[in-house]
């Protein structure tokens, strides 16, 4: 993998970070709070300060004002940290002169959540996909006298005749995306012929969607009775994981959970993740679980939707799964909507509370689904 040295995963020595988040009075300022502090977490990082701030637009050599700056040195300074977290995406630039100012690494929210998503990709797919989005951000970083590709892919002969370092940094750069996309297109291939031999065999596909966090590989381990890594961290899963769902009904469902979204998730990543949400894209129907314990769920509906739309899976039929409900007053039941279809369930996969009537309504739908082709095909 190519970085820069000294510049591994920030979680690795379990860092201690002064977070920085600036209020562009956009409105969700707590709530993108809450979520770095999360992610931050999630990166196994300690953050030991937050520094605050109100701007009307970002500063575009150092991204904040030159006091806050000033601020956050001696935050830096006063806890010893490592590191600084921007909760806001950072040109090179405003990453560069931040750090000679800190005289500290300094990292963006998109180079944080390429880092969680380093440290838990698991399948070849998800380990591909992670490198090449990593090596997209890296790309635009790449500047004189900053990287050593060379040091770390062989070293001696591998710079070309009157190249300097910088050109030798992009072709070796160019060429690592190139060998990763061809990898990739591979991966793809395989998954369109499982998923064309599931269309033939009658097989209601759906995927888990859902903010991270909500419970989806619970809910996915709770119905499919696999072993999914669960945990209170954002990104647990990244990685699609597809089984088989037994119902009442003789026609098949497949269940595939998916990696959890998120506010701004970044560009970046819906890219390098779009084989991955294919699964999602192709699916039938879409199970949107939704934290129902979660004051902020219904921002979280939308950041999801937002998505979808950009996946472009926002026209499949989505039945929205209320999770957490122990945690809550709800009680566990399946509403239908105006049309008499399925539309909303109240469960929760932990405590098992309405997972029977969950599981039914897929074998209706899917039921529905096979008596309608058979209709078509007759
Ligand atoms: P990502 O991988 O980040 O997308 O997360 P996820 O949506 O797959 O969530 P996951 O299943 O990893 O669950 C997140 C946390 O919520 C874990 O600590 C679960 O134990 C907890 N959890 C899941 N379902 C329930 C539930 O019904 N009730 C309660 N109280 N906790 C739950």
């Amino acid at each position: 993998m190519f970085d820069r040295p000294g510049r591994g995963s920030v979680g690795a020595s379990s860092a201690a970070a002064v977070l920085v988040a600036l209020d562009f009075g956009e409105g969700d300022y707590a709530e993108s709070l809450a979520e770095i502090q999360l992610l931050v977490s999630s990166a196994g990082v300690t953050a030991c300060a937050v520094v605050h701030g109100k701007r009307d637009r970002p500063d575009s050599a150092l991204y904040a004002g030159k006091g806050k700056v000033d601020q956050i040195a001696e935050s830096v300074a006063a806890h010893q940290a490592q590191l600084v977290i921007f909760n806001h995406d950072l040109s090179p630039v405003q990453e560069r002169n931040l750090e000679k100012r800190l005289n500290c690494r300094v990292i963006d929210r998109t180079s944080l959540i390429l880092d969680i998503f380093a440290q838990r990709a698991r399948s070849h797919e998800g380990k591909l996909q992670v490198e090449l989005a990593q090596l997209d951000h890296l790309a635009t970083r790449l500047v004189r006298g900053w990287t050593h590709l060379e040091r770390q892919t062989g070293g001696v002969g591998m710079r070309g005749p009157g190249e300097t370092q910088l050109e030798t940094d992009r072709r070796l750069l160019g060429k690592r995306v190139k060998v990763l996309k061809e990898k990739l297109v591979k991966v793809a291939a395989q998954r369109a012929v499982q998923r064309r031999s599931r269309s033939r065999a009658h097989m209601l596909s759906v995927s888990l969607v859902g903010y991270t966090n909500a419970g989806k590989s619970t809910l996915f381990n709770r119905l499919t009775r696999a072993d999914v890594y669960a945990a209170d961290q954002l990104f647990a899963t990244l990685d699609t994981t597809t089984r088989k769902l037994h119902t009442a009904s003789a026609a098949g469902v497949v269940l595939s959970d998916t990696v959890g979204f998120i506010r701004r998730l970044p560009h970046t990543l819906v890219a390098a993740f779009r084989a991955t949400l294919e699964e999602t894209v192709r699916a039938d129907i879409l199970l949107h679980v939704v934290d129902a314990s979660s004051p902020d769920r219904d921002a979280q509906i939308e950041a999801v939707n937002v998505v979808l739309k950009e996946i472009g899976a926002d026209a499949i039929p989505q039945l929205l799964v209320y999770n957490k409900i122990d945690l809550t007053a709800f009680v566990a039941q399946v509403e239908s909507d105006e049309c008499g279809n399925i539309a909303r369930a109240w469960i929760s996969a932990q405590s098992g509370q309405g997972l029977d009537l969950l599981r039914n309504a897929l074998g209706q739908l899917a039921g529905a689904a096979f008596d309608s082709s058979r209709v078509a095909v007759a």
